[in-house]
């Protein structure tokens, strides 16, 4: 099994389907204390539990069991980490078609010291040279000032002050970025500068697959034939394998009004084929809310500037097009 390297929608079906050998989501528990509070509610909500078990608590270290017939084995999330970097440096090295070992790692914001530390761990053994570590939504406003949105507003006015505001598989992130021109002695330098930033490291699309497929859980236990029998969320197989599906399903939501679900004997004989519309998942997503409007609420608070200095707002991050999330910034930014 840990000879396969499988990505994105592979990745999420092997999960379903061998939850306690596949490894996912790691990131956000590198250089995280076993003992720490995030650790244990990151794993209960990224529906990890059965894969990661706190081991050594006195050394504080994470690592994920590993069991096999003879015996059994375990990882730290550096070890696995690297294994994924080596698999990255393998397919850079295919594309340039020349060997690549020097890297920049764009890291998420609310990574401190300790998890750059475990990061450059995982890089050594993935045989990575690491030049410099940038903040995700930095590298992404060097892009915009680059060919985006920000290079036009310096063309015209000299500067801008742009909010990035970043949702991916398991984090938000937003930041507030301030771009300027200036020319001295006929030299032009462009510069990018963070005025501030916040995260909610707990919030992500992940997340929002398992709304859905709560919601449909509740329409397969409601369903006639299920009548007197246990609530389907008490069975983790069965639970794994429609979030598998919800997250399909949560794509199609983006652009669709309704989208189905079916799953051949999810319960014994008895098959799942609910329908999900827009509404009652965007009614599921609603929760959300407040946290998306406290974390930018608090990244215009550190940056210490009103919502009125904002020029632009860029997007950045899969977990936006859900259905509802865009309107929730917006709402946030009218305040
Ligand atoms: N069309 C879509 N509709 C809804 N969600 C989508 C869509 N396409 C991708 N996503 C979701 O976006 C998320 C991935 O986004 P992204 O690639 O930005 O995350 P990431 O950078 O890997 O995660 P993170 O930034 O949290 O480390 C997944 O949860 C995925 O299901
Ligand atoms: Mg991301």
């Amino acid at each position: 099994m840990l000879e396969e390297r499988l990505y994105q929608r592979d990745a999420h079906r092997a999960w379903a389907v061998h939850a306690n050998v596949t490894f996912a989501l790691l990131l956000p528990l590198l250089g995280k204390s076993a003992n720490s509070s995030f650790v244990r509610e990151y794993i209960n909500k990224f529906g990890l539990s059965e894969l990661f078990w706190i081991w050594n608590n006195t050394e504080a270290q994470l690592r994920a069991r590993v069991p096999a017939k003879d015996r059994e084995s375990s990882y730290s999330i550096e070890e696995l980490l690297a294994m994924v970097l080596r698999e990255a440096k393998k397919s850079v090295t295919r594309f340039a078609q020349e060997d690549v070992s020097n890297c920049v790692m764009a890291v998420p914001p609310q990574f401190g010291t300790s998890e750059r530390l475990a990061l450059l761990g995982a890089l050594k053994l993935a045989r990575l040279v690491p030049l410099g570590f940038v903040n995700q939504n930095l590298a992404a406003a060097i892009k915009y000032a680059i060919d985006g949105a920000a290079k036009e507003a310096m063309e015209k006015r000299g500067y801008s002050t742009v909010m990035y505001v970043n949702l991916g598989a398991t984090s938000f992130k937003v930041s507030v970025v301030n771009h300027s021109v200036s020319t001295v002695a006929g030299k032009r330098t462009d510069s990018v500068h963070t005025l501030g930033e916040a995260w909610d490291e707990l919030l992500g699309g992940r997340q929002f697959d398992f709304v859905l497929a709560n919601i449909v859980a509740e329409k397969f236990n409601a369903a006639s034939e299920q009548n007197g029998k246990p609530d389907i969320r008490l069975n983790a197989v069965a639970m794994r394998r429609i979030v598998e599906k919800a997250e399909e399903a949560k794509e199609r939501l983006s652009v669709a009004n309704a989208s189905r679900i079916s799953i051949d004997h999810l319960l014994g004989d008895t098959n799942l084929d609910a329908e999900i519309t827009r509404e009652e998942f965007e009614a599921g997503l609603a929760q959300f809310g407040p946290r998306i409007q406290g974390t930018i609420l608090r990244a215009l608070a550190d940056a210490g500037i009103p919502v009125g200095a904002i020029d632009d707002v860029e997007l950045i991050g899969g977990g936006l097009r859900a259905p509802g999330v865009q309107e929730m910034i917006t709402n946030a930014l009218n305040v």
